[in-house]
This record gives structure tokens, C-alpha cells and sequence, in this order.
């Protein structure tokens, strides 16, 4: 349909028209763009752009037309409603046509949405207005017809007018049944409107199989239900686990062809009935609101929820509850009044893949990181992306000047997606993995390694001291030794200006000569002498933690504490005191006793215990020992806010001798959320949850004073 030199074209003016302000003669470009848009999304099902880029383009096209009428073409994006359908299957035409949603982004359109309603259907301002708000779910829609019960016919959206006949492959997906009851209500013809979606993880696996069998990934599980959906074997289709959410009763008849809808009288009314015959309706990340701020407010909600559910959602719908309602606001030619789209910021965006510069890890890891074009998603800005190793890099063939995808999702790490080769321009140049250190690749003996289990690539025999130095830096980090306020920039300074080589010298500073040092001062030099001297008395399992030893991470850290009085002990440990810890490895076991061999490390801890360094077992290292009547036994546990009663860390030890697990963040895997002052994002995320028990910091203390071990 379009050759790369044509999409290469569009695309870049596409970047074009989005940043500037359009002129009339603008407008044949703006409507060929926006033609090549809807045919990478609706039928390529390849988009390379969002839907609120093509939404901004799209108004750009429609105040252009409002200003110059007489350029206005019959063919133009603004006069039809997009399209999917193809030649591959019979066309049919829908019992009602299929109109789209006006979409909004912010509060105040949905203020506006509201008032418009009350104008329209002629109620008061102060009225409160019943919303049915729920996911705007984000796969391929479809219409399913019933005729007496039977399953008569599905298609897909096409052109809201007409669709494709899909009914073979809609007769393998579970969630449509075969026969329902809509007799019992009197109705003898409806049309249903849904959503046809692939699960998250289902998503997942799909891509994985393409990934292996060489075949090109789909972008977003969107892209794969409307792939799936248009295959031409059925029984392939079933094995894409498809899931159809029906939304809407957009038409119902009984035997004399009268309306059978009406009866209903409200959208979730409706839903209900669909539900007790059987569909799967839109439930979680539902609810039904009074009024449009208690609307927003969810909407919002869900926006931060959208990570909880099965299903990808770009948004939410808000729906006039009340038929009679609908009726007086009606439609546009496009859209129904009585409903809106709150569309998400977008999660994912498309950018310019502009180097890979490749990492030394504290173990001579070396990790490539994408450097792209900084791209805006979700509402925050990303330059960088892991690339994690080499494989990633070949198995996505990423190219250097490719059009990436790239996505962010919550809390998650930004990722590409995959890069879009339609859009090359035969100038891309193909990411080279580096065989010698990145940083010193002068000396050609020091070939990187990579060992057969792992998938990094490693520098073993660093000279250029990257390796040295990124230990360093973990050293005094929070998971590490801790050292308040000592960040990677000090490091990096006290490094170049040789005051500290090893970790020993952080311990044995010369304060005055940093307080002469430019940007310091008695003030920072008196901070850093406190911070230091605070850690030299941390529990045994930092200290351990912080040598960066190659597979001793915190856990393994904190068991082998557990086991010894002083950390010499370790230098005549054999494998089996290792192993013989339960969930330590061999691997753990040769590492250490590697470490410990090396007279050079010996000899660094040997002066960081002189300069004051605690090298024994703190009663912090000391295994808890859960008392008989543990009420929070196997639970996980997490405190937030400011507690009154009790330190954080006192708390936290109380929870563990309770039997608890402390986690750090709210997940499902959270039992327990104890609450103090001022809580914030972590109580609502765990009320949104709504599977965590949430107890305040005096009911807590009430269930550890019931257990014995407070007074
Ligand atoms: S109601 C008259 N409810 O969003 C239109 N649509 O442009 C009534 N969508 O492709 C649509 N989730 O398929 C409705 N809960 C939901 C929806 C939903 C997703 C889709 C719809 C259409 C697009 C709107």
C-alpha cells in the first residue's frame, strides 16, 4: 500500500505538522497523513503514533476546515468514520451504526461534557447526574447479533457503517456465548457492542512465539486482538485465547420489530441483564457515579489502577446512565452526546534510537543503553533505556537511527518495544556489541567474556578502573553501606582527585582538605564526617553487602551474618558452610571464598576495621526469632506515614517477630499496610487494591502487644 520511501515521508511530517501551526496549504498533506495514520492503525495494525497525536492532528485538520470551507473534499478524514474493513471477509452491515467517542484529556472537558448534558437535556445545574463509568478497554471492537436466542453473526467495526463478517472466528472465543436467553425479556433481535482483548500475560506469550518463530512483533496487545480476530483459520484463533467485554445493547426488538431496549431503562440495567445471560461485562474498574466530580475523581483513580487490571485500558468511558437521558442529548454524526472517552496519557511513544553507549557494572558487567531522542511518556521525559545485553539488541534487531517504540508503564523501567523497519531509510546502522572494554579498548589481549549460562558480557581484567570505581560507588549507596548523602558525585570527585582508592579510605578522610575543596565547606565536610562515622557502626550484613561480591546480594548478605560472630570466620569457611545455609548456592560459596582468599582484600578490611569500621555480628544481624503466637505469620507487611509510637525500624523488627515479611512496595503481594501520619500514594494504591488489610499504627501495636511482645 505504501512503499518505506512514502511512510518515511509521511512520518517525518507527521513530526512536523505536530509541532508546528498549520497554514491552508497545508491541508491536501495534513489529510494524506492522516489517511496513512488510519491505515497503519486500522489495517497494518502497526500505528506509529499515538491516539492523542493522531487526535491533535486530526482536530488541526477540522479547525482548518472550519476557517476555509471551500477546501473542504468529499474525501477528507473529517467526512467518514475511519475504517478496518479488508477484502479478506464478507461485509456486513450493522443494525445501528457504530459511532466512535469524543475524547477528552483533561478535567475541565469533562466539566464541559457535564454541562453540555444538563443543556441538552434541559436539567438543572445543580442536578447531580448519574454516570456510569468504566474502562475504555483497549483491543478491537465488535458487534455480536442474536436472533432468537442464537448467535446469528459478529463483525468488526469497519467502517461503523458496515463490517467484516467474522462470525467463524467469534464462535471460538468462550466469553461470546452461543445461545442466550434475551427471550425472557421479550427480545427477539439485539446487537451487542464489546470489545475483543488479549490478556496481558496472554500477550505476552503471542509475542514470545513470534519472537522465536522469526515472525514481526505485534506492538500492543490492541494490535494483536484485531490481528487475531481477521485470521483465517478459526482454529488458530482459538488458540489466542481471546476475551470479548460486551459493553453496550446498542439495539433490541421483539417479534413485531418494536423496541425491546427501553425496558431497561438504564445503561446498567442493561449490562446486568447481559451478565445474567452469560457475557462478560465491563465489572472491574467500574462504577456507578453521582454527579461528574465523583466521575473524575475515579477516573483518576483508575488512571494510577490501570496497571491492576488484566486488560490494557487507554482510558475510561463515562456513560449517562439513564436512557431517557441519552434519548433528549442524542448524537453528532460521529459521536453520541451522552458519552465520553477519558483517554490516559499515552504509555508509549515513538522516537529516534540515536546511540548505545555501552556500561561497566560493579562486577565488570557490561550493559548497553539505548541514548534516544528524549520523547514525553506518560508524563515523563526519557533519554536513556536499558538495553539489558546483547541478545535483546540482535533479537529486536535495533539499528542505530531507527524509529523505536517505546514504552513506560507505572512504576515500570522504560523498554523498546521494537523498532519500526518500514520506516528505514537504508542509513541505519546495524548496534555493534564491543569485544573489548568500551571505556579502555586499547589493549587488544583484553577480550570481554561471557560465560555459557549467562547472557552478559563481562570486562574480568579491568585496567581502566571503571570496574573499581562502580564498586566504590555502590559502597556508600543505600543498599550498600549506606553513607547519607554520599552519592556518586563524590565518589566520582574523591576518585579523580585520588582520595579514595579503596574502601578503606573512605573511612580515613581528610577532612580539612575537603572543606578547602571548591563547592564544600566546613558545613558539607562536618556532614560527610557524620554520615561515615554513623556507618562505621552498621550491622555486619552491610559491610558484607557492600564489598560487591559477585552473587552475594542482600539476602545472601544478611543469612551468612546470621551465622557468624565476626567477619573473619568467613576466611576459613569451606563450601558446605555456605551450601549448608539453606537457599545459599555454590555459587555464593565460590565467589566469597575467592573474594576472601585475595590478600589485597584482606588487607583493605583489615584497615577499615582499624579506621573504626564494625566488622562483627550486631544484634541487628541476629536471627528474630518468632514468637509461639505469631499473628502476622507468612503475612507481608509495609509501613507508611509517620509513625508515633515507635521507629519505623523498631516496628518493622516487632512485624518480623510477629512472623511478618517486610516488602517495600504495594503490590498484590501485600497483606498488610500499616498506616501513620500524613500516608500518601502507598495507602490509597493499597486501598485501590482493596485486598490489603489496613490497620493504623495503634490497631497494629494493639495485635503485637496481644502477642506478648510489647507490654
Ligand atoms: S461505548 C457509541 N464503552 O472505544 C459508542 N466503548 O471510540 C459507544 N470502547 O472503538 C461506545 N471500551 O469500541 C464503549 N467501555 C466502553 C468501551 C468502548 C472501549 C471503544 C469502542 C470504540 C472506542 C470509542
Amino acid at each position: 500500500m505504501y512503499t518505506t520511501q512514502q511512510e518515511k515521508g509521511y512520518f517525518n511530517l507527521t513530526l512536523d505538522f505536530l509541532k508546528k501551526d498549520l497554514q491552508k496549504e497545508d491541508i491536501n498533506n495534513l489529510r494524506l497523513i492522516l489517511n496513512y495514520h488510519e491505515w497503519k492503525y486500522y489495517i497494518n495494525d502497526n500505528p506509529v503514533i499515538s491516539d492523542y497525536e493522531y487526535d491533535i492532528l486530526f482536530k488541526k485538520l477540522q479547525s482548518l476546515e472550519e476557517k476555509y470551507p471551500e477546501l473542504i473534499t468529499p474525501d477528507s478524514p473529517t467526512m467518514r468514520v475511519s475504517s478496518d474493513l479488508t477484502e479478506d471477509f464478507p461485509t456486513v452491515t450493522h443494525l445501528s451504526p457504530m459511532l466512535s467517542l469524543e475524547n477528552s484529556y483533561s478535567e475541565d472537558d469533562l466539566k464541559d461534557f457535564d454541562k453540555q448534558i444538563k443543556k441538552l437535556a434541559g436539567i438543572d445545574n445543580d442536578i447531580q447526574i448519574e454516570y456510569s463509568v468504566e474502562p475504555k478497554y483497549d483491543g478491537s471492537t465488535m458487534t455480536l447479533v442474536y436472533e432468537n436466542d442464537f448467535l446469528a453473526r459478529a463483525a468488526t467495526r469497519g467502517n461503523g457503517i458496515e463490517g467484516d463478517d467474522i462470525t467463524p472466528n467469534a464462535k471460538v472465543i468462550y466469553t461470546i456465548p452461543l445461545k442466550a436467553g434475551f427471550s425472557s425479556k421479550t427480545i427477539a433481535k439485539a446487537e451487542l457492542r464489546g470489545e475483543a482483548l488479549i490478556r496481558k500475560d496472554q500477550f505476552a506469550i503471542i509475542n514470545d512465539k513470534r519472537l522465536k518463530n522469526g515472525l514481526a512483533l505485534f506492538a500492543n496487545a490492541r494490535n494483536a486482538a484485531s490481528g487475531s480476530l481477521r485470521m483465517k483459520d478459526s482454529l488458530e484463533v482459538k488458540k489466542r485465547n481471546l476475551s470479548v467485554v460486551s459493553y453496550q445493547i446498542s439495539f433490541a426488538t421483539d417479534n413485531n420489530g418494536d423496541d425491546a431496549l427501553k425496558q431497561f431503562e438504564s445503561h446498567t440495567n442493561s449490562i446486568a441483564f447481559l451478565k445474567e445471560l452469560g457475557f462478560k461485562v465491563p465489572e472491574k474498574g467500574t462504577k456507578l457515579c453521582k454527579g461528574i466530580d465523583e466521575a473524575i475523581d475515579f477516573c483518576k483513580e483508575m488512571e494510577e489502577k490501570r496497571e491492576n487490571l488484566p486488560f490494557e485500558i487507554d482510558g475510561m468511558v463515562i456513560k449517562v446512565n439513564r436512557f431517557e437521558i441519552q434519548e433528549k442529548c442524542g448524537h453528532t454524526m460521529h459521536h453520541p452526546r451522552w458519552a465520553i472517552a477519558f483517554k490516559f496519557k499515552a504509555q508509549q511513544a515513538v522516537t529516534t534510537l540515536e546511540r548505545v553507549e555501552f556500561q561497566v557494572g560493579r562486577f565488570g558487567t557490561i550493559t548497553p543503553v539505548a541514548k534516544i531522542t528524549p520523547v514525553q511518556i506518560a508524563g515523563v521525559t526519557v533519554r536513556s533505556v536499558s538495553l539489558h545485553n546483547e541478545e535483546f539488541i540482535v533479537k529486536k534487531d535495533l539499528r542505530l537511527g531507527d524509529k523505536v517504540i517505546v514504552e513506560r508503564a507505572g512504576e515500570v523501567i522504560p523498554y523498546i518495544v521494537k523498532s519500526l523497519p518500514e520506516l528505514r531509510t537504508g542509513q541505519e546502522i546495524p548496534v555493534r556489541f564491543p569485544q573489548q572494554c568500551p571505556i579502555n579498548n586499547t589493549d587488544k589481549e583484553a577480550l570481554l567474556t561471557k560465560e555459557e549460562s549467562e547472557a552478559a558480557w563481562y570486562c574480568n581484567n579491568c585496567v581502566c578502573g571503571k570496574v573499581d570505581l562502580q564498586k566504590l560507588i555502590f559502597h556508600v549507596s543505600k543498599p550498600g553501606m549506606n553513607i547519607d548523602g554520599f552519592g556518586e558525585s563524590y565518589v566520582k570527585r574523591f576518585w579523580d582527585l585520588d582520595m579514595v582508592k579503596d574502601m578503606s579510605d573512605f573511612y580515613n578522610l581528610d577532612y580539612t582538605l575537603i572543606s578547602e575543596l571548591e563547592g564544600f565547606g566546613a558545613r558539607s565536610a562536618e556532614n560527610i564526617k557524620n554520615a561515615v562515622n554513623k556507618a562505621k557502626s552498621n550491622p555486619l550484613w552491610r559491610l558484607l553487602h557492600s564489598l560487591s561480591i559477585k552473587h552475594l546480594g542482600k539476602k545472601a548478605s544478611k543469612l551468612i551474618a546470621q551465622k557468624i560472630n565476626s567477619i573473619w570466620e568467613l576466611q576459613s569457611w569451606q563450601e558446605e558452610d555456605y551450601t549448608s545455609i539453606h537457599e545459599i548456592g555454590p555459587s555464593v560459596a565460590n565467589t566469597v571464598s575467592e573474594w576472601f582468599s585475595f590478600e589485597k582484600n584482606i588487607s583493605i578490611l583489615k584497615k577499615m576495621e582499624e579506621f573504626g569500621v564494625n566488622t562483627k555480628q550486631t544484634q541487628e544481624d541476629k536471627p528474630v526469632e518468632v514468637v509461639e503466637n505469631a499473628t502476622f505469620l507468612n503475612k507481608t507487611i509495609l509501613f507508611t506515614g509517620k509513625l508515633s509510637q515507635v521507629t519505623r525500624k523498631e516496628a518493622q523488627e516487632l512485624a518480623t517477630k510477629a512472623g511478618a515479611k517486610n516488602i517495600g512496595a504495594v503490590s498484590k503481594n501485600l497483606n498488610v499496610l500499616v498506616v501513620g501520619d500524613k500516608a500518601g500514594s502507598k495507602l490509597k494504591k493499597a486501598k485501590a487494591l482493596g485486598s490489603v488489610d489496613i490497620y493504623t499504627e495503634e490497631e497494629f501495636l494493639e495485635k503485637i502487644r496481644a502477642a506478648g511482645l510489647i507490654q
